[in-house]
């Protein structure tokens, strides 16, 4: 009894933290994700995932928060869903549909035609080019056909082209020739015709050799009537490298003019490269996520915004360059960055 009073007076004296009392860094933790002020503006914002990590109950209560698409990170790629000939394996990307659908939220499709992360069996496989139609066909009838009307876009093909411009001598093309690129858009349209198609590439965001050959191979699929709904802008910069928001922009409005949406689908931005003190580079940061995000907000059919990573504890850039970096909009602990809020921000403005 006199434990109980002690402790009263003293809280009453304001010398004891109140849970409830108010946290003076509470307004950076937002209570309406950044979900809630994109919708308006008919803009998805999303993130990539991991099945894995969802069961983290704290993983999965910022996802829900903040966004309403996800895109599986691996576990829709083909040597995961289809590691041998005959086996089909969904286990990990049921698990993101599933997810998904429970909290409402849609999904990016990620990705039908690439060459990696293909299984041993395909890159070892000795097949004639007929077979190996059969063998691209049958994927992308069994992928895109599991998840027929569930599917919001597809990335069909992925990086199909080189900084240069130039094609690029990939895997399905010496396998199958350079059609397989309509062919593969055909397919899957045949497989769902609800979900939006798009090809999808990286380093061509902005006005370069790269962006100019993307908008001619659209453009070029496009007038032989291949199925086309999109271009996936994937976004991964750093520091230093961005585009600029002028470049940024009338390369989306170019896409756009071709009636055609636009997708901003794995964007992170290293920091790793730079010598500024840390508090600098997070803000900088947060101003190549605005820029990004602003030119997106211009163009009408700029439809989505996706994260390469819910948050820097999660990003595939440390394991790919061996060096620590930030390139998210949460931190480790899943706390807002800089970058967040210019997201907000600018999701908030007129
Ligand atoms: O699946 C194995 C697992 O069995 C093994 O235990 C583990 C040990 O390291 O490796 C696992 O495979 C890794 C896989 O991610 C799943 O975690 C691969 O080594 C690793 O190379 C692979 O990296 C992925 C990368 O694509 C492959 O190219 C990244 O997570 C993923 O973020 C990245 O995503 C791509 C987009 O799909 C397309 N655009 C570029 C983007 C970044 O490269």
């Amino acid at each position: 009894m006199f434990r109980r009073t002690f402790f009263l007076v003293l809280l009453l004296a304001g010398c004891l933290p109140l849970a409830e009392a108010p946290n003076p860094t509470a307004s950076e933790t937002p209570t309406q994700g950044l979900s809630t002020l994109a919708e308006p503006r008919g803009l998805l914002v999303g993130t990539a995932v991991d099945p894995d990590w969802m069961d983290d109950p704290a993983y999965a209560a910022l996802l829900a928060r903040e966004f309403n698409l996800l895109t599986p990170e691996n576990a829709m790629k083909f040597e995961v869903v289809h590691p041998e000939p005959e086996r089909y394996d969904f286990q990990a990307a049921d698990a993101v549909m599933a997810f998904a659908e429970a909290h409402n939220m849609q999904v990016r499709g990620h990705t039908l035609v690439w060459d990696s992360q293909l299984p041993e069996w395909v890159l070892q496989g000795d097949y004639t080019p007929e077979q190996w139609q059969d063998i691209l066909r049958d994927h992308i009838y069994t992928v895109v056909g599991r998840y027929r009307g569930r599917i919001l876009a597809w990335d069909v093909v992925n990086e199909a082209l080189n900084d240069d411009g130039t094609l690029q001598d990939s895997f399905w093309r010496r396998k199958i020739g350079r059609e397989y690129i309509a062919l593969a858009f055909q397919w899957a349209r045949a497989a769902d015709p609800e979900a939006l198609l798009f090809y999808n590439d990286n380093g061509g965001e902005g006005l370069n050799a790269k962006s100019q050959a993307v908008y001619a191979l659209v453009q070029g699929l496009l007038e032989a009537g291949v199925p086309l709904d999109g271009v996936g802008l994937q976004m991964h910069t750093a520091l230093g490298s961005a585009p600029t928001r002028q470049d940024l922009l009338a390369n989306f409005q170019r896409l756009a003019d071709l009636g055609i949406q636009i997708h901003i689908t794995e964007m992170d931005v290293r920091l790793q490269y730079s010598d500024k003190p840390q508090a600098e580079k997070l803000r900088a940061q947060a101003e190549v996520y605005r820029d990004v995000l602003a030119a997106c907000l211009q163009v009408q059919n700029c439809r989505a915004f996706v994260t390469w990573g819910l948050s820097d504890r999660y990003s595939w850039i440390e394991g790919f360059t061996g060096l620590p970096d930030q390139p998210l909009l949460f931190d480790r602990q899943g706390q807002p960055k800089p970058a967040y809020q210019a997201v907000r921000e600018e999701l908030a403005s007129p």
